[in-house]
């Protein structure tokens, strides 16, 4: 069956079939190559993408804005200072103007019903760089980067240690229950993962052989192919920070976690950016079983990937 994701969305990864997924993935191992290999191309010319953000970025912006740049597109880096988004004109007008201006947008920011918003009345890809539900692009970069180690992810244990219920543990559930990878949460009683998220997941995972397990225990992490960690609060709960330190202190990622896997080669991923001495040492992220900086540079191939297969 041929894959095309000609003038799609990724606004959650719940849109995607496992195919689609694999598509992308493969998609952005061949773009990797083709960079190392100091190819070049040019196949974004004429083509212009709007890059949306209400929040903070470095890697995703990043990623975006150089990946669709250097092949000849034009990106426009566009923040709330820059931009009505519901201020003096609704969402929907603004959507519809971008549409008329551009090949895609990416937005990053607070609700999730902003990007499907921009999507419905924008007419042209919307991308999710961000949202306080999913972080659709991150999970790509993980999954490329745990293959990158172990081959085919299908099978192999992911587990996260934090926060279960924010936006980069949401997407993981998603993505491994679409590829069939175990997922084990290790988080307090008070930040374990949305139960109508994982009703909606569990269908996926019936159907790929994804066990999910969701544990206060840490002992939990016996056997990981990978430890994965995030900020204690996310943006936009900075005033929850205190009471998340107080919470998460126990799961910090150390060196005797990591020995907890019994695996010596059980490697560490953590989105960025990292808070060293808050939910990982510096050590572990900067120690040899890190990967983190491996997954940074992935965000660009897996974006360069998805733009491809939506735009060209
Ligand atoms: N991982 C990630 O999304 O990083 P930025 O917040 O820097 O984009
Ligand atoms: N959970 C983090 C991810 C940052 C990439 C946040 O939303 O701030």
């Amino acid at each position: 069956m041929s894959i095309s994701l000609k003038n799609r969305s990724l606004l959650t990864l719940l849109d995607y079939s496992a195919g689609e997924i694999r598509y992308l993935l493969d998609y952005a191992v061949h773009v990797k190559a083709e960079k190392q290999k100091g190819e070049v191309y040019q196949r974004f010319i004429g083509k212009t993408l709007a890059m949306i953000f209400e929040k903070r970025s470095t890697r995703t912006r990043c990623a975006f804005e150089t990946a669709f740049g250097e092949e000849g597109g034009h990106p426009v880096f566009l923040s709330t200072q820059d931009i009505q988004l519901g201020a003096k004109e609704s969402l929907e007008d603004t959507a519809r103007v971008l549409g008329r201006m551009f090949s895609a947008v990416q937005f990053r920011g607070f609700k999730q019903s902003t990007v499907v918003t921009l999507a419905e009345y924008s007419g042209i890809p919307v991308y999710n760089g961000l949202t306080d539900e999913y972080h659709p692009t991150q999970v790509l970069a993980d999954i490329m980067t745990l293959e990158e180690n172990f081959g085919n992810a299908k099978g192999k244990k992911l587990c996260f240690v934090g926060d279960g219920r924010n936006n980069v543990a949401r997407s993981l559930f998603v993505i491994c229950a679409k590829l069939g990878v175990h997922f084990t949460v290790i988080c307090p009683p008070e930040l374990k993962p949305d139960p109508v998220l994982l009703e909606k997941c569990r269908p996926f995972a019936a159907l790929s052989g994804a066990e999910f397990l969701i544990s206060a225990d840490l002992a939990e992490v016996k056997g990981a192919d990978a430890v994965y960690t995030d900020v204690w609060a996310s943006m936009g709960e900075e005033a929850k920070k205190e009471e998340r330190v107080r919470l998460l202190k126990p799961y910090q990622v150390n060196q005797a976690l990591m020995d907890r896997t019994g695996r010596g080669d059980s490697i560490f991923l953590h989105c960025l950016p990292a808070v060293k001495g808050e939910e990982v040492t510096a050590d572990v992220i900067d120690g040899s079983r890190s990967r983190a900086w491996d997954e940074a540079e992935n965000r660009k191939h897996t974006i360069k990937a998805l733009m491809l297969a939506t735009l060209s």
